[in-house]
């Protein structure tokens, strides 16, 4: 049995390794460790995989055909768990290539390497953005998704479809995972938790949208990568979707207060009417999932948060820093002040707050 984890070095893709190697399974972890943020984070999520036996690193591009057919010409795996992708919504307003670069060829040469390998289970990372500009809530699994509002989106349902392709004509077993804002230590420096976090330690302002009155479903890492971990063990057959998430939606100036309790710190706040094309909630169904891998998210917002907020200080301190190579400070312009708003769509006339809280 031998697992291949693509985006191994990135936030979900560390932890559902880390659990695989504990589980003592082999694992390949690829990653092309680019830097959409600081590829320091990503090394340093390695380091402690690299000391185990079990785990090996091939540092490549999902993009390079050649590089990928190689790879899994001579490898051979049982399973593969593709979560390399170029994620965040608004970062793709300006950079569409690098998502078709390596959310579509890249997923492209994935699914032809399972396919010509005889791979017996493949599941791969979608993505809550996929509903667009749906109001529906809860979200469920049947909702139409064919409204993708950022280039980000569209990729992530076309995955879905691509996959659905290959199981049709090749009968891959093909399961897409749609995950719902993930967070906890570890996490992508794009998104709410470390950017609101490094805002407060830094006494930076948060505009908050909506004067607080909006809603997310947050999922700790580690119920994600016992989600993602069980699926690859119980494997499916056929094609599956699930939603992926706490089911639990936190409101926004809960989540902030909890930060600043685990932080001990206040944040400054300037609140604002609600954007235009805000999305005021988001909430998944996830009961499908939950049932079908005998799991549920453990983790309460207050646990989670305070790990997050344990390791966030352990690892950069709790001074003044910067955080180089997070490309999506610059994406959303200003660094002084964080921009908390809610939305769901990227479109051009979206808010750089989509950066902070819609980045998955
Ligand atoms: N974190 C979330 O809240 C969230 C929500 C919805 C969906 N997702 C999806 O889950 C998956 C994992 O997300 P994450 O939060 O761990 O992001 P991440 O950016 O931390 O991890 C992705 C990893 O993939 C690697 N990668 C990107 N392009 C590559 C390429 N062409 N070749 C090889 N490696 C490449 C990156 O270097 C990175 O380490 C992604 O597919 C993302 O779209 C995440």
């Amino acid at each position: 049995m031998k697992t291949l984890i693509t985006g191994a070095a990135g936030f979900i893709g560390a932890r559902v390794a880390h659990m695989l190697v504990e589980r003592g399974e082999e694992v390949v972890g690829l990653d092309n460790l680019n830097d959409y943020y600081d590829p320091r984070l990503k090394q340093s999520r390695l380091a402690s995989l690299a000391l185990k036996r079990a785990f090996r690193f091939v540092q490549a591009d999902i993009a390079d055909r050649e590089a990928m057919e190689d790879m899994f010409r001579r490898e051979r795996f049982t399973k593969v768990i593709h979560l390399a992708a170029q994620a965040g919504v608004r970062h793709s307003i300006n950079h569409p290539h690098v998502y078709a670069a390596s959310n579509l060829t890249g997923f492209l040469h994935i699914l032809e390497g399972v396919r010509q390998t005889e791979v017996r289970q493949f599941v791969y990372a979608s993505s809550s953005s996929v509903y667009g500009t749906s109001r529906q809530l809860p979200f469920a699994i049947d909702d139409r998704a064919d409204t993708p509002v950022s280039l980000y989106a569209a990729t992530k349902r076309a995955n879905e479809l691509m996959a659905h392709c290959y199981h049709h004509l090749f009968q891959i077993p093909a399961t897409g995972l749609r995950f719902f804002t993930v967070y906890g230590p570890w996490g992508r420096p794009d998104m709410a938790p470390f950017r609101f976090a490094q805002a407060i330690l830094r006494g930076e302002t948060i505009d908050v949208y909506n004067y607080g009155r909006m809603q997310r479903d947050f999922t700790f890492i580690d119920d994600i990568a016992e989600g993602v971990v069980r699926i690859a063990e119980r494997g499916t057959q056929g094609y599956r979707l699930f939603n992926v998430g706490a089911s639990q939606p936190v409101g926004l100036l809960d989540f902030i207060g909890t930060l600043e309790q685990a932080l001990g710190r206040t944040a400054k706040k300037r609140f604002l009417p609600l954007q235009p094309g805000d999305v005021v909630a988001t909430h998944a169904d996830v009961e499908e999932f939950w049932k079908f891998t005998g799991f549920r998210p453990t983790t309460t917002i207050e646990t989670g948060l305070g790990k997050f907020a344990k390791w966030y200080v352990d690892y950069y301190g709790e001074g003044q820093h910067e955080h180089d190579g997070d490309r999506n400070t610059q994406v959303a312009g200003s660094a002084e002040r964080e921009h908390i708003g809610l939305e769901q769509s990227a479109g051009q006339g979206g808010s750089p707050a989509e950066a902070v809280l819609q980045a998955s």
